[in-house]
């Protein structure tokens, strides 16, 4: 067989995202999409309090309403042992309300029926009678001795206290501390924000009553994950569950928990003995699903005259919401927090984190960041920042005077992670020559003496990802590998299988390029399958940027696997010894004789049909890959604002991202994710938020009330690269999905208040929106 002349796309290019055809065409598949024969639609009821005793629930008008099958409230459950379901850190959630409501939103009752308007019309019919209670609101109300007890569920628990964890060498920290010449502290909260995908969540489950299986289409960024926690909660057995999780329209760890949507749909099917749609809207998207941040943050760094951090500590008040459905590894309830050293040679190092129940949809999900890393970003980047102004020194020379060095790598901080590989210093060195620093610093100056006010934000960070390795890490127990299997076709064509799952991210495009640079079949005539557990090995799922780090370590070992029998074939079509095959692009060849040759495709007919004696038949195989580290891409981001002193607005003037994820599989894909990641960094620091008024009415349950950046506000990304590969990376690449929302929102703060140093104006919470700089401004007796 000659060898094909379709370009090979290996590392480094960027060729077309394959699943765009399909997209762009409006040809995708999601799960409303699905319609099976004799599908009934779910919709669901939900509290208006945040918090009541339910002292009624009379459902018998909306079961008297034609077309309705079914109303379900939560003794119906009980009766069934489904009224609570685990959640990822090991709290249990109501999948409907049985005596109590604990947050606005709460799924109370659903009412199944032959079509959703009927559905929703029969919610209306639902009688329930409250008791209120007093709503908790503010984590700090909710610690406090007095604060009425959320969850009464809970036999053990007599306070709102979730957990408080620590990390790090208290006693080291605070000698550093006591010799410092200078401590600056800063009080920051992370607001609590929304991952907003552009689907919404939801499934179609369908129990055949014949044969047993559950087949649930489901919006689920982890399916092996969602099918083995079905198992255990329902007792169904975990060969008759089958999760599909089709196209998906954004996840962002917002698809990541399961939901109590998802859990009584099936227990529908199942009971029904007919397939169930349940497809939430934006409103319950907003109220009810995954969060993220929420994080009250204290942090304290200890300096010598000269700005070396000599220490830094930090207490946080983690609002959970009143289920902690957080997805973490088990071992870390605040997630990777103590990552909260940044990329700063920081000797000692301490903190500590206490979660609280309140009265507000349950969460802390890692929205586009690897386990809280977001928040330990923010907060360091935020402290460098104030702590330049306090020394009254420039905040890139404090940069240049604490960054772990190149040769220090693999460097272990002091609260004990091993960072892999980087280089801090030129990634800055790169931002600010594209963003012209020092002209804009003069420039500044001059507006300063003018009474203008432009502000220069740089945000240096150091981003965690790749989890695990399994030891280490685990989701509710299941340690955190991933695997692909490949399948190479006696055409020489071939198919991935991975245990991750895109929800947009081009792993159709990025993986099948990863086999295309092992083993040189072109990218485009791989397919790559993901998220079917009946067709995919198993597999942690695709959250934290993990999906490269340790699924595409995975498809890279497995094609070397290959490789290896295919030199083995090779060998014998060229009758020579396999000591003496070489290997380049797709081609096998003897040493000293390139003519010599054999294709990929080649070998890939062989395997089927003239193998070496003894040879087991076929090019195919599966490996599971336990990472032996975390990767740590980096970058430097840097904002120029004009601030109008007269309103507080701002307005980015430049924004330049400077970005190292090691070796880049597809370059296009990479901007793609940056832009993403800095289009959504830059809403949560200037315009999104959800609230609570004080009875724990949630402010943001739509999008005229939670913004999402468009176009017009946007402002224009210069992005820039550089590469340093991780060592441990089976092809030196690191995650990079979400570095951006993680390292950009610290820039555009500290751009606003580098703006506002002259006023003395030290720190305004995200997000900065116009009216909270000019009350800042105005305190000040500036306006
Ligand atoms: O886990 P998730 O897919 O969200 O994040 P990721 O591993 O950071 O990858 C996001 C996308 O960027 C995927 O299509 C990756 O294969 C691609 N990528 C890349 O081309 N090169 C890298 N070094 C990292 C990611």
């Amino acid at each position: 067989m000659s060898q094909t002349q379709t370009p090979i796309h290996g590392l480094g290019h960027s060729p077309r995202r394959k699943e765009d055809d399909r997209f762009i065409r409006g040809k995708g598949i999601y799960v409303d999409d699905v319609q099976l024969p004799g599908m009934l639609h779910m919709a669901i009821l939900r509290s208006p309090l945040a918090h009541a005793r339910i002292t009624r629930v009379d459902t018998s008008q909306a079961q008297a309403l034609e077309g309705v099958v079914a109303v379900v409230t939560g003794q119906d459950l009980a009766a069934h042992n489904l009224a609570w379901m685990p959640t990822l850190s090991a709290d249990t959630q109501a999948v409907l309300a049985l005596d109590k409501v604990v947050f606005q939103g709460q799924e109370v009752a659903a009412v199944i029926a032959e079509t959703p308007y009927t559905a929703h019309d029969a919610l209306e019919l639902i009688d329930v009678d409250y008791d209120p209670l007093e709503p908790v609101v503010d984590p700090y109300r909710a610690l406090e001795p007095d604060a009425p007890l959320i969850r009464e569920d809970k036999p053990d628990q007599t306070s709102n206290h979730i957990f408080h964890w620590s990390q790090g060498d208290k006693e080291a920290t605070d000698r550093a501390f006591a010799q410092a010449d200078r401590v600056v502290s800063l009080d920051t909260f992370y607001p609590r924000c929304h991952p907003s995908p552009l689907e919404t969540c939801g499934c179609v489950a369908d129990v055949n009553p014949a044969t047993g299986k559950a087949t649930i289409w489901m919006t689920s960024q982890a399916p092996h994950v969602h099918r083995t926690l079905f198992a255990l909660v329902a007792g169904l057995p975990e060969q008759n569950i089958r999760i599909i999780s089709p196209d998906i329209g954004g996840g962002f760890g917002n698809k990541v928990p399961i939901y109590p949507g998802y859990v009584v749909a099936t227990a529908a099917s199942l009971l029904i003995g007919r397939p169930v749609k349940w497809v939430e809207d934006r409103t319950e998207n907003l109220i009810s699903t995954g969060f993220a941040r929420d994080y009250h943050m204290s942090g304290e760094m200890a300096l010598s005259a000269d700005g070396k951090i000599l220490g830094l500590r930090s207490k946080v008040i983690a609002d959970h919401g009143a289920f902690n459905a957080a997805a973490q590894p088990s071992k870390f309830p605040a997630g990777l927090f103590h990552i909260f050293t940044g990329s700063y040679d920081v000797p000692a190092a301490y903190c500590e984190v206490d979660g609280a129940y309140t009265n507000k949809a349950p969460g802390g999900i890692a929205y586009r960041c690897s386990f809280r890393v977001t928040e330990a970003s923010y907060l360091i980047e935020r402290m460098v920042q104030n702590a330049a102004t306090e020394l009254g020194m420039d905040p890139v020379e404090l940069r240049r005077r604490n960054f772990i060095q190149p040769e220090q790598f693999p460097y272990r901080s002091a609260v004990g992670w091993v960072y892999d590989s980087g280089d801090y210093q030129r990634a800055l060195d790169l931002a600010l020559e594209k963003l012209g620093y020092e002209e804009l610093r003069r420039e500044q100056k001059e507006k300063w003496e003018r009474g203008e006010l432009m502000g220069i934000g740089v945000a240096s960070f150091t981003e965690i990802v790749g989890a695990g390795h399994g030891a280490e890490f685990d989701i509710a127990g299941l340690r955190m590998f991933d695997s692909a299997e490949l399948r190479v076709h006696p055409t020489g064509k071939a198919i991935l299988k991975l245990g991750v799952k895109s929800q947009g991210q081009g792993h159709e495009t990025t993986f099948a390029q990863i086999v295309a640079g092992e083993l040189g079949i072109p990218a485009s005539d791989i397919s790559v399958v993901e998220g079917d557990t009946d067709n995919t090995p198993y597999g942690l799922g695709t959250y934290a940027s993990r999906s490269t780090p340790v699924g595409g370590a995975a498809t890279a070992m497995i094609a070397r696997k290959l490789r290896a029998k295919a030199t083995r074939i090779a060998a014998h079509l060229l009758e020579a010894s396999e000591d003496d095959i070489e290997y380049e692009e797709g081609r096998f060849f003897v040493k000293g004789a390139p003519d010599r040759a054999k294709t990929i495709q080649d070998v890939a007919f062989a395997a089927y049909t003239n193998l070496p004696e003894g040879m087991e038949p076929g090019l195919e195989g599966v490996h599971y890959y336990d990472p032996p580290n975390m990767t740590y891409p980096f970058g430097t981001y840097c904002v120029v604002v004009d601030l109008d002193k007269g309103t507080g607005e701002w307005k980015t003037r430049k924004m330049v991202a400077v970005d190292d994820c090691g070796v880049r599989i597809n370059p296009m894909i990479v901007e793609g994710q940056i832009h993403g990641g800095l289009a959504e960094g830059f809403g949560i620091a200037a315009m999104q938020l959800i609230t609570f008024d004080e009875q724990g009415n949630c402010i943001g349950s739509n999008f005229t009330d939670y913004l999402l950046p468009t176009s017009w506000e946007t402002p224009r990304f210069e992005t820039f690269a550089t590469v340093t590969p991780s060592p441990h990376h089976p092809i030196g690449a690191k995650g990079v999905g979400e570095s951006a929302t993680v390292g950009s929102p610290a820039a555009y703060v500290n751009a606003v208040l580098d703006a506002l140093a002259p006023l003395g104006i030290t720190n305004i919470d995200m997000p900065v929106t116009s009216d909270k700089v000019w009350a800042a401004m105005h305190e000040k007796g500036f306006v």
